[in-house]
């Protein structure tokens, strides 16, 4: 059983970090799927600071997620603690994890995300700060170095675990790699069997099978999921029911995952409004719309709706356009 903290997870199915995909929509979509953990996308310290009012929008969480981790970034001992300090105090987050893995420039030259990965004495000194100043679980969510000749996971995590961590992830690639390459699970492995709290293991679980052979081969207590729940909550789903019963659950029909892709725009229209949730579902639709036959249109016709309603109508036809040649193709094969 995965505790982080005192917070009990029932499952070891992480929902992983995504910036512009994890809000609460998105987050409550998966978490009605199964999964043990969601967490939201990186928030910046300094936003938190100042208020700003978008960055306070992206702490909504709505109940139904909990246990929910919310992520922030930076790159300053004072703006983190006093960030963590509020997320702490003032919303209904379960954990506070903090994002030592982003490798875009425009965090790590804010001495942010991956940058903390070159030296394990400031995680040390930043996640003590943090850990100190709540009262809420922390973790860290982080590669496995900077570069092939820095790769320093297993005295990174040993810092978080000195520090008062709770857990750490870990995504198998380096901060050069971005999303090259594969993920490396010995690294994970390796640090499995080098620190005492909980370990999530993240990079390239595609699949149900996947999961299981990463919690086999490397031993986690638990798996994180990105980009394989793009538009495909059921993954989250049959990951826990395998996990659970060795059984695969069958695919969703093309109705099923239009109407989880409307429900998911709803709530993202109610969290945003509807001129910026119909914009951000665009991505999302096509994710939706991935692997079924035919789509090649309708995907290039999402791009063009602005509105609730021509979305909905584009999905619907779309999905009685299938139905109907499914028919026809039943009919005839008798
Ligand atoms: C669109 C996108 C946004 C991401 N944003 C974040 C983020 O905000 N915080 C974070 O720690 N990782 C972020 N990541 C990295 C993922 O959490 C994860 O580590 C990575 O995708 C590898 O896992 P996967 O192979 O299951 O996708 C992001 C990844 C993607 C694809």
């Amino acid at each position: 059983m995965l505790k982080i903290g005192d917070v009990q997870i029932d499952n070891p199915v992480v929902l992983a970090p995504m910036a512009g995909v994890c809000n609460s929509a998105f987050r409550l979509t998966v978490k009605e799927f199964g999964a043990g953990l969601v967490c939201a996308e990186m928030v910046s310290d300094k936003g938190i600071v100042s208020k700003n009012g978008r960055t306070m929008d992206m702490l909504y969480i709505d109940e139904r997620e909990y246990p929910l981790s919310l992520q922030i970034f930076g790159g300053e001992k004072e703006t983190l603690v006093d960030a963590a300090r509020f997320v702490d105090q003032n919303s209904n987050a379960a954990i506070i994890d903090i994002n030592m893995g982003c490798p875009v420039p425009k965090i790590t030259k804010c001495d942010a995300g991956a940058k903390w990965l070159l030296d394990p004495n400031k995680i040390y000194d930043m996640v003590a700060a943090v850990v100190d100043a709540v009262e809420k679980p922390v973790t860290v969510k982080m590669r496995m170095g900077w570069d092939e000749d820095h790769i320093f996971a297993i005295q990174n995590a040993q810092a978080v675990e000195r520090a008062g961590g709770s857990a750490v992830a870990l995504h198998g690639r380096t901060r050069v790699q971005m999303y090259e390459g594969t993920a490396n699970w010995d690294i994970i492995r390796e640090v499995k069997q080098n620190i005492n709290i909980p370990l999530i293991g993240n990079g390239d679980v595609q699949t149900p099978q996947d999961a299981k052979r990463m919690l086999d081969e490397t031993g986690v207590d638990g798996v994180m999921i990105g980009r394989a729940a793009l538009g495909n909550p059921w993954m989250i789903y049959q990951t826990v029911k395998y996990l659970e019963t060795g059984k695969l659950a069958g695919e969703p029909s093309v109705r099923e995952k239009i109407d989880v892709c409307l429900l998911h725009l709803d709530r993202l229209i109610a969290l945003k409004n509807e001129h910026i949730a119909v914009r951000e579902m665009r991505k999302h639709a096509a994710w939706y719309l991935k692997g079924i036959r035919g789509n090649a249109t309708v995907r290039n016709a999402v791009n063009e709706c602005s509105t609730r309603e021509q979305l909905a109508t584009l999905l619907t036809d779309f999905v009685q356009e299938v139905e109907e040649k499914m028919e026809l193709a039943e009919s005839t094969a008798v």
